[in-house]
This record gives structure tokens, C-alpha cells and sequence, in this order.
């Protein structure tokens, strides 16, 4: 029997909501696949707390998480406490404690009633971003000089590592090599003369030891041109932290929205815990009124599903996903229904059952 240790870390608004859903749909796993099983525990991590105890996680948080295979988040930040603490103090923490330097974010579309594009169908936007996630342009590196005078100078520098830059780019290359899929790397490098310049060596030099995988190298901004004009020409694609946060958000709009979108926060070696969480928020003008698509959160128990070599529930899953979107009644408001959170979470579950 194998066993997958989950800390939930359900966080604010609407996280709670989505996560509990997400549960749903392992639990209905676990009662049907007899050498697979789930262990929750839940951490009541979050604005709540920090209003309460005066911090986001408990001291020894990180601590505590480290005994798991796996975190799956809900979202953090709600009104009241600021952005920048709820995010640094809690889910950016994670991220760098547990070097999850790797994030994926399938850019898929599940059908074509959700894409803003004029006649695109499911085989027109099907690629995977890998996005750096550890350093880069969110380093955190920089000053603020002479702050409030005429001579104010503010700093914000980039970060590309040796090792940070060779791992995101060689980690994609064994994606595209495992899959057989073609490798497009994003940059900027007629600009960005240095950070985007080394970007493309690193790029060029790790790709002289997987000679069988076909690459491509864009610009950003005809990167981001080629999303919406061509998206049919990706297939992987890796980036830096910024350029993949901005283009994955691009993505997100051509496959259906927020309530849609998932992220998976990755230690590839599995030495610290990887993250799932669906992209949204806490969206706290819907919390608390089952008003919440949960189909994110689920995507994201599909990725989680997929790390840990389950990858046949990972497609069950997804393919489940799939069917209830051609159902509008199946769904909640934003994609056009009438159905609670509970509703949509219920009836994948249930879904899930009666396909065995
Ligand atoms: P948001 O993603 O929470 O909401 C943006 C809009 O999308 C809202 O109108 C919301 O109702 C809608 N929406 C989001 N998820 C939805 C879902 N599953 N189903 C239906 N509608 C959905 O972004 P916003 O409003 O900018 O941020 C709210 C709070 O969440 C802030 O405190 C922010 O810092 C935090 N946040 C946390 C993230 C995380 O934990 N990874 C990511 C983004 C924001
Ligand atoms: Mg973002």
C-alpha cells in the first residue's frame, strides 16, 4: 500500500472551500484504488491566524511541513491584512524553504466554449509552461536610495545562478525529452543583455546533450504575440520567473479563466515537500457563498496525482474535468451554471465512481 502524506493548508476565503473539494475527489480515489491511500493533515494557516497570533504560520511551520510528501494549498491574503505579509510570510516562504524551483502550469484547453479565440479547439492550446521559480527577477534583490529626495534611485535587480538557470532549463529539456514534445525557451535577450543573454547560452549549452529534442527560442513579447495568434506552435515551454508568471496568466485567459488555472510548486528531487494550489486567490467578494469554481483545486490534485507517478488517475481526473465542462448546469456561475462549489466537487467524485 502506498501512502501519500498531505498537509492541507486550506488558508482564506475561498481557499477553504476549493480544498475541501479537492479532498472529495482523492477520498473517492482511495475507496477505489486498493494500493493507494491519503493521509490529511490540516494547518489552520492564514490571515486568520496572523490576526489572532500576530504571524501567518506557527515558528516551527516549516518544520512541521517538512514531514510530508506533499502541501496543497487553498489561497492566502484576505482584506485586513496586507498583501506583502500574507504572501512572503506564508506561501513564498514555502516556495523558498522547500527550494520548489520548479512551477508548471498547463495551458490546456479542455473545450472550445472557453477560450476567448475565434475558432480554437482543444488541439489548438495544449502546452505545459515550466516557469522558474526561485530566483531570477523576484529575488528580492535591490535598494531604495535616497528615498523621498530629488535623487531617489530605486534598484531592483535580476538574479540568474549557474545552478538556478541550468537546473529550470535542463529540468525542461527532460520533460521534453520524456514526452517527446518540442522545447521553446522565452527570453529577452536583445534587451536584457546580460540576464537574457546568459539565458540563452545556458539554454544553447544544455541543449547540446539532448540532441533529439527540437527547440525553439522566442522573444517575450512575440512570445506573447504567438499565445494568442498561434498558440498550436508551443508544446513545453520554460522561462524565467517573471516572464512566466505574466505569460501564464496570458494562458490562463485563453483556457477559461481563474477558476480554471493550476500551479504545481516543485522540488523535482523530492527533498522537501512540492506544492499544489489552484492560481486564484481568496476571491473574498464570492467566499462563503459556495459561489466558487473548484475545478482549479481539483486540476491541482490531477498535477499532485502525476508527481507522485499516479499518473493514470492524474488523466482520470482531468478527463473528468473534461466532461462536466460540456455540461453547463454542472457548473458554477463563473463558467456560466448554477451549480454550488459542493455540486461541482460531488459530481466529479462521482464521475470519477461510476467510470471504474
Ligand atoms: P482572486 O483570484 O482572489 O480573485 C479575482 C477575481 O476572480 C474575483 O472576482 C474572484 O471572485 C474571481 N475568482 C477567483 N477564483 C475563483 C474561483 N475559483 N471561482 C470563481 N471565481 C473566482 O484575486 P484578487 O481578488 O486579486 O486577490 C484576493 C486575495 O487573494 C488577495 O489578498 C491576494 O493577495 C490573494 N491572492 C492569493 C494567491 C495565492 O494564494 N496563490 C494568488 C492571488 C491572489
Ligand atoms: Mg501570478
Amino acid at each position: 500500500m502506498k501512502t501519500i502524506n498531505i498537509a492541507l493548508v486550506p488558508g482564506d476565503g475561498i481557499g477553504p472551500e476549493v480544498v475541501a473539494e479537492g479532498v472529495k475527489v482523492l477520498k473517492a480515489i482511495e475507496r477505489m484504488d486498493e494500493h493507494l491511500s491519503f493521509s490529511f493533515t490540516e494547518f489552520p494557516w492564514g490571515c486568520e491566524h496572523y490576526l489572532q497570533e500576530g504571524k501567518m504560520m506557527a515558528d516551527d511551520g516549516i518544520e512541521q511541513l517538512k514531514a510530508f510528501d506533499a502541501i496543497y494549498l487553498g489561497a492566502v491574503g484576505y482584506p485586513g491584512v496586507p498583501d506583502h505579509i500574507s504572501l512572503w510570510d506564508l506561501l513564498l516562504k514555502i516556495r523558498k524553504e522547500f527550494d520548489q524551483y520548479v512551477n508548471l502550469r498547463p495551458v490546456t484547453l479542455l473545450d472550445e466554449s472557453l477560450t476567448p479565440l475565434k475558432s480554437r479547439t482543444e488541439k489548438d492550446i495544449d502546452f505545459l509552461v515550466i516557469r522558474e521559480n526561485s530566483e531570477g527577477e523576484y529575488a528580492g534583490a535591490g535598494d531604495r536610495l535616497f528615498a523621498g529626495k530629488p535623487e531617489e534611485v530605486v534598484l531592483q535587480t535580476g538574479v540568474f545562478s549557474r545552478k538556478g538557470t541550468e537546473r529550470i532549463i535542463r529540468y525542461a529539456y527532460e520533460e521534453a525529452q520524456r514526452t517527446g514534445k518540442t522545447l521553446t525557451s522565452v527570453s529577452k535577450g536583445n534587451a536584457l543583455n546580460y540576464s537574457m543573454v546568459y539565458w540563452d547560452e545556458v539554454f544553447e549549452e544544455v541543449g547540446m546533450e539532448y540532441p533529439d529534442v527540437e527547440t525553439y527560442s522566442y522573444l517575450v513579447d512575440a512570445a506573447s504575440l504567438y499565445f494568442v495568434n498561434d498558440p498550436g506552435r508551443f508544446e513545453i515551454v520554460v522561462t524565467s520567473n517573471l516572464f512566466g508568471d505574466i505569460l501564464t496568466d496570458l494562458g490562463a485567459a485563453l483556457t477559461g479563466g481563474l477558476g480554471l488555472a493550476t500551479g504545481a510548486n516543485v522540488n523535482p528531487e523530492k527533498e522537501f515537500p512540492s506544492m499544489f494550489e489552484p492560481v486564484h486567490g481568496s476571491a473574498p467578494d464570492i467566499a462563503g457563498k459556495g459561489l466558487a469554481n473548484p475545478l482549479a483545486a481539483i486540476w491541482s490534485v490531477s498535477q499532485m496525482l502525476d508527481f507522485f507517478n499516479e499518473e493514470r488517475w492524474g488523466a482520470e481526473v482531468l478527463e473528468v474535468i473534461r466532461e462536466i465542462i460540456k455540461e453547463k448546469d454542472n457548473l458554477t456561475p463563473d463558467l456560466g451554471g448554477k451549480a454550488s462549489t459542493a455540486d461541482v466537487g460531488g459530481s466529479v467524485a462521482s464521475m470519477l465512481e461510476s467510470r471504474k
